[in-house]
């Protein structure tokens, strides 16, 4: 249970489990103007994207996406990146999930144009706006009921039970995903976003492919092919769209799974981060024209302690979670280190409640990343990022206390949101688990 009342406990928290976090000792970092891509953010928080699965059938954002994205583009942070969003009906997450199509285009142009309206009513300069374009491969399921489209059979995950071979994409379906997350991108333009990220974390399609060491073919075993259907999207995604549109992605650099299902992992040395392709990657997209990325770790359906940080897991908590958030500040450092000339985006800083700000900023101060991305704390608190640079800090009965319970939401195939801070979310997770 997380107990600091101050950052000094925090610090002597992460010590006494031998981890070691950048806490500085105020938020001034975070308000520092950032150059991206030509543009010029007003400071260094971003709102990472969070799925709410609420959107319409087809798709387009529903009356609750619409009330999440208003409190999002009310909160003073910078930039906004918009949840994911399926390139094809069969790699859609939940029926609701968010899907931009030719047909609902002026639904997500008139939902752009409205963040940008209330950011600026509140005082705000408008912030920059990046779609997740997705497959959501082994964890699809357009109808509420799994479908798996995988890269490859994974015992850690299907144990007694591998998936029937034609659950696995071909390599003739993964050249024309690769043209869809194209056009995808070539759609964001035209709905008004900023940029578009060609999402390559968390374990969907695009991740697992960068483990696919058994595929065999054009997308698996060696470096150039595991990574083949990122370098190929981003490429084509940019090919797509006109000069200053931003392409990116939400990489990760890290699994957490052991050598031959897991990127970024030491061969010989079962769960320890080794960041060698990692590096290499972001250097190849560097050379495709890549000037921000936003980093990640872990998988949040097997091991969400090394994804997102909290006081409790679904299994035995096998690590405290300051653990956890040094893990996530050592992988994002690593590849800011080695190309200091992106801009890089870290993840997973809510945890620590009224002190995530001190962690943000230290990381910013640091050198770890030029910008710090809240999810839960984003959904729990709306107002962070203007208490963070009106310099009052963060209300501590306003931040999200990592209950998993938004994620639990999720699973049960519902709406997402704060069960704890936004009473709308209360009500729908009494009802849910009281049946
Ligand atoms: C309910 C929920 C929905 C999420 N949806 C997405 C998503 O659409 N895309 C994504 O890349 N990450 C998603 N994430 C992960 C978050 O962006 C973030 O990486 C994670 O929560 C850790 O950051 P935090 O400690 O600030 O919450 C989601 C997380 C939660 C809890
Ligand atoms: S439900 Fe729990 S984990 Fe999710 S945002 Fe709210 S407090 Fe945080």
């Amino acid at each position: 249970m997380f107990t600091c009342k101050s950052i000094d406990e925090l610090r002597a928290q992460a010590e006494a489990n031998g981890a070691a976090l950048p806490l500085a000792n105020d938020a001034q970092a975070l308000a520092a103007p950032l150059t991206v891509a030509g543009r010029t953010l007003a400071n260094r928080i971003a709102i990472q994207p969070m799925e709410g699965c609420d959107g319409t059938a087809d798709g387009a954002p529903g009356e609750l996406t619409i009330r999440r994205y208003d409190r999002f583009a009310a909160s003073g942070a910078a930039l906004v990146w918009f949840e994911a969003c399926a390139v094809a009906r069969e790699g859609r997450a939940n029926p609701r999930q968010a899907w931009l199509t030719e047909e609902n285009l002026d639904a997500y142009k008139a939902l752009n144009d409205r963040i940008r309206e209330i950011a600026v009513k509140n005082g705000n300069p408008a912030p920059i706006i990046i779609m997740q374009a997705t497959h959501s491969g082994r964890y699809s399921k357009p109808d509420g009921v799994p479908a798996p489209i995988i890269a490859y059979n994974n015992p850690l995950f299907e144990k007694d039970a591998p998936l029937p071979a034609d659950r696995i994409i071909s390599d003739d379906e993964l050249y024309r995903l690769e043209d869809k997350m194209a056009f995808s991108a070539a759609l964001a333009e035209k709905a008004g976003f900023d940029g578009v990220d060609m999402k390559s974390c968390h374990r969907y399609l695009a991740s697992e492919l960068l483990s696919a060491y058994t595929r065999t073919g054009d997308f698996g075993g060696c470096y150039e092919n595991r990574t083949r259907f990122l370098r190929e999207s981003f490429g084509k995604a940019k090919a797509a769209v006109s000069k200053d549109f931003i392409v990116t992605s939400r990489l990760n650099v890290y699994d957490g799974f052991p050598f031959p299902y897991g990127f970024g992992v030491n061969e010989a040395d079962g769960l320890t981060p080794d960041l060698t392709e990692g590096i290499r990657l972001v250097g190849d997209l560097k050379a495709l024209g890549l000037e921000l990325i936003d980093i990640t770790i872990g998988n949040p359906y097997v091991n969400p302690h090394v994804n997102r940080p909290a006081d409790w897991q679904p299994y035995e908590m096998p690590e405290d979670p300051t653990v956890g958030l040094a893990r996530m500040m050592h992988c994002v450092g690593a590849i800011k280190a080695a190309h200091p000339e992106i801009k890089i985006i870290g993840s997973a800083f809510s945890y620590p409640r009224q002190f995530a700000a001190n962690l943000a900023a230290g990381a910013v101060e640091s050198g770890v990343c030029d910008m710090a991305g809240f999810g839960r704390m984003a959904f729990a608190y709306p107002d962070f990022a203007k208490d963070i640079l009106s310099g009052n800090g963060l209300d501590a009965k306003k931040c999200c206390i990592a209950c998993g319970k938004c994620s639990q939401l999720m699973r049960l195939g519902s709406t997402a949101g704060c069960v704890v801070r936004d009473s709308y979310y209360t009500k729908l997770y009494k009802e849910l688990t009281s049946k």
